[in-house]
């Protein structure tokens, strides 16, 4: 059953199947479910009219839910239901349009572009704009969602910096290690990062189930020779990987890695695969410490596939097809998506001058946070939202 209507400039025609109905404009088909109509009805006796939370509760809705008339409404620009439970419902179009879920992409992470050695440069913001301006703060936000990595230019080189930065931008996360991470050559230093060799790209921490998802490197002093900042979009490497060797792929999500960093009083430790997937089949984390995996413990029929892969992956990371290497100076804040983007850096010569990083970690979703609450798009209610039909 068909009726056709005019809406705006074009026009619209609602179709009716047993569980669903389809709005058909040009070449476009969005499709919604009754119950999934019902439950986002947005009328007073449905939400609370000031934060939009949910008071319908979603178990109640009949398992029969059906309209008993729709129609468009195309001077309020509204889909109108009649429905079977007696309830009146009114649905923008444009909201409704944004939350489309029949038309969405699987697997491709929304607002992200990928990059290979390809991208010309890291973007860059200024400290004092990032710190005072909300336009270049949301811009900082926006680039790092987009390419995972931001650097912050001319952060005062003053201990303790990174976490004033971080606690102007979101909150730090806290791990069993010290809340502020010193980095600077040190020959009875705990790891290889206090040593002057090169550090392969990796992610920090991969011994937590939930590892930060966010790490700022300030550097306060970087005058060495050598030492130049490795960072591969890990992401990028995972998407050709899946093209191109899918077996491979799913060996990695697959089979579970030990990782360990311990000191004199904490010991963490998380056992996962390499790459976790979301529920859409998009990677989620991509964990890769090659110093930090303790010996591989999974199902013998396992161990040669996985070294297959993991030895594939890893001639990727490493490679220039991947690496964008580059001179970070005394100064920059790196800000790292560090669920996405590996770092590491090239050797150096420790005698050739000072080299100092304080680093905090913090969360990918408090960061989000504050970019929807400086792009205004915090509050969920649609523009006809808290009014009854
Ligand atoms: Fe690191």
């Amino acid at each position: 059953m068909t009726q056709q209507h005019t809406a705006a400039d074009h026009q619209t025609v609602i179709g009716r199947a047993d569980r669903h109905l389809t709005l058909t404009t040009g070449q476009r088909e969005s499709r919604f479910h009754y119950v999934w109509l019902r439950d986002n009805c947005w009328c007073d006796d449905c939400r609370v009219t000031q934060s939009g939370e949910r008071r319908l509760f979603t178990a109640d809705i009949p398992d029969d839910i059906a309209p008993v008339d729709v129609r468009l409404d195309a001077n309020q620009g509204a889909l109108r239901v009649d429905w079977s439970d007696g309830h009146l419902s009114s649905y923008d179009l444009t909201w409704l349009d944004v939350h489309d879920y029949s038309n969405h992409e699987d697997r491709v992470h929304p607002h992200v572009t990928l990059w290979a050695s390809t991208l010309p440069s890291v973007p860059r913001f200024e400290h004092d704009d990032v710190v005072t301006d909300s336009g270049v703060q949301m811009a900082y936000l926006q680039a790092l969602r987009e390419y995972g990595v931001a650097i912050v230019s001319h952060t005062p080189s003053v201990d303790g910096e990174v976490e004033r930065f971080a606690e102007t931008i979101g909150h730090v996360r806290e791990t069993a290690f010290e809340r502020v991470h010193n980095v600077r050559h040190d020959p009875k230093g705990y790891n290889v990062a206090h040593t002057p060799l090169e550090l392969k790209p990796h992610s920090d921490l991969p011994s937590y189930h939930w590892p930060p998802s966010i790490q700022l490197l300030h550097f306060l002093v970087n005058e060495t020779t050598g030492g130049e900042t490795v960072l591969v979009d890990g992401w990028a490497v995972l998407s050709d990987l899946r093209r191109d060797n899918p077996a491979a792929f799913d060996t990695l999500c697959r089979v579970p890695v030990t990782f360990q960093l311990f000191s004199e009083d904490e010991d963490t430790r998380a056992t996962a695969p390499i790459v976790q997937l979301d529920t859409a089949g998009r990677v989620q984390i991509f964990r890769f410490s090659n110093q930090l995996a303790l010996p591989l413990d999974a199902p013998f029929d396992d161990v040669g596939d996985f070294y297959d892969a993991y030895r594939t992956l890893g001639r990727m990371i490493d490679s220039d097809q991947y690496r964008m290497v580059f001179k970070t100076t005394s100064g920059d804040l790196l800000t790292v998506h560090s669920h996405r983007v590996l770092h590491g850096r090239l050797s150096f010569d420790p005698t050739s001058g000072a080299r100092h990083l304080q680093d905090v970690y913090m969360e990918f979703d408090d960061l989000m946070d504050r970019l929807n609450v400086l792009s205004g798009t915090h509050k969920p209610l649609p523009s006809n939202g808290g009014t009854t039909p």
